[in-house]
């Protein structure tokens, strides 16, 4: 496990080092009584399906900006500019810089969720009382410290451009941690954080439909997701609708609408027009009223929805909130139990055809 870190991650705030107190209570379980199937099939799964870094071919050339130069030569500008009205117009060389940085700030925060999801599964290897949760537990703080490999080795070696960890995402992990609660560690890092994930790294892996390393590199990291946001859902089962008590629900229902409105902010992207030096008051006010960007964030929810549902958390309370941001729209679609893997909303999927059809250079292209 050797690469080139040419180009190291910035520094947020907190500096190049964070502590934060985790006051979970540690449980021993002495009976070792391995009932749970679904939990063991899991752990079985994970065990088998686990990967190497090093398959992937590292020796891909990864230049994005190459890429963003044949789609804009095919004519991306014109269909983005009607397509996402930014406020001001963009020429070729603004749509590619903007397109690199939103990838780059994308990815970058992928890295920084991972390690989030590396130190919440090491508490719930603790605090979880069942042993064979512990088991699966295990093999995913395994998984999650081989995602943050590739990331990191993605952005630094491959990529040339990363991002401090946003402050929205950076304080949900912290509340995530520092959660004395078990359940609430799952359901902030395995129902919140990951769902997100899944659906993030599916339209990452749609735009960057040219790119081959990151292709294999977000399938790779998907299927290990989709198997973590299963061990979340079977975990808390039950749990919210026949074990809590009402105020005990309510808390969980406060932290639900709270982390949500912290993922939404996260995919503001903010840090990009500051690093652009564009004005930011403008482009974040485009990001937050745009039709094109408001559903690029829903589409986010689109496997936190049905999840919650599952689990007795979409109570009157949380759907309120939510139709406000009118994500429940989302509420019949497949759950991780029904459907693991993530199925993009047929709207997503239409609209990157779209895209991708534009990015290709076609007949018309080439003639012009
Ligand atoms: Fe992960
Ligand atoms: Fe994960």
């Amino acid at each position: 496990m050797q690469y080139k870190q040419n180009n190291p991650i910035p520094l947020g705030k907190s500096g190049a080092y964070e502590s934060v107190r985790s006051t979970i209570e540690t449980v021993f379980d002495w009976q070792y009584e391995l009932k749970k199937q679904n939990l063991l099939s899991l752990y079985e799964k994970g065990k088998t399906l686990a990967w190497n870094a090093n398959d992937l071919d590292w020796s891909i050339d990864v230049d994005i900006e190459r890429l963003m130069r044949e789609r804009a030569r095919a004519g991306m500008a014109g269909m983005i500019n009607t397509l996402m009205s930014p406020p001001v117009a963009l020429e070729d060389d603004a749509l590619i810089e903007m397109q690199l940085h939103m990838n780059a700030f994308m990815l970058s925060q992928f890295l920084h969720g991972e390690q989030g999801a590396l130190l919440a599964t090491a508490k719930i290897v603790q605090g979880v009382p069942w042993e064979e949760a512990k088991f699966y537990a295990a093999n995913q703080v395994s998984d999650e410290a081989r995602h943050v490999e590739v990331y990191h080795r993605y952005l630094t070696e491959k990529l040339g451009i990363s991002y401090e960890i946003v402050p929205s995402l950076d304080r949900l992990l912290d509340d995530i941690i520092e959660d004395p609660r078990w359940d609430v560690t799952f359901l902030g890092m395995q129902i919140m954080v990951e769902g997100l994930a899944l659906a993030a790294f599916g339209i990452t892996r749609m735009q960057m439909g040219d790119e081959p390393l990151v292709q294999d590199l977000i399938t790779r990291v998907m299927a290990d997701e989709s198997r973590h946001v299963a061990f979340g859902v079977l975990s808390l089962q039950d749990l919210y609708t026949k074990e809590m008590s009402a105020t005990e629900l309510r808390e969980r229902e406060d932290f639900v609408i709270e982390a949500t409105h912290l993922l939404r902010e996260r995919l503001l992207m903010e840090p990009v027009f500051e690093r652009l030096g564009w004005d930011v008051k403008l482009w974040t006010d485009w990001s937050q009223q745009t039709a094109f960007m408001t559903g690029f964030r829903q589409m986010m929810f689109s496997k936190i929805v049905p999840n919650l549902k599952r689990l007795g958390l979409l109570t009157p309370r949380v759907r309120d909130a939510y139709a406000k941001l009118d994500l429940l729209r989302f509420e019949h679609m497949k759950d991780s139990v029904e459907d693991p893997e993530v199925t993009p909303p047929d709207e997503l999927v239409q609209l990157f055809m779209q895209f991708m059809q534009t990015a290709q250079p076609g007949p018309s292209a080439q003639a012009g």
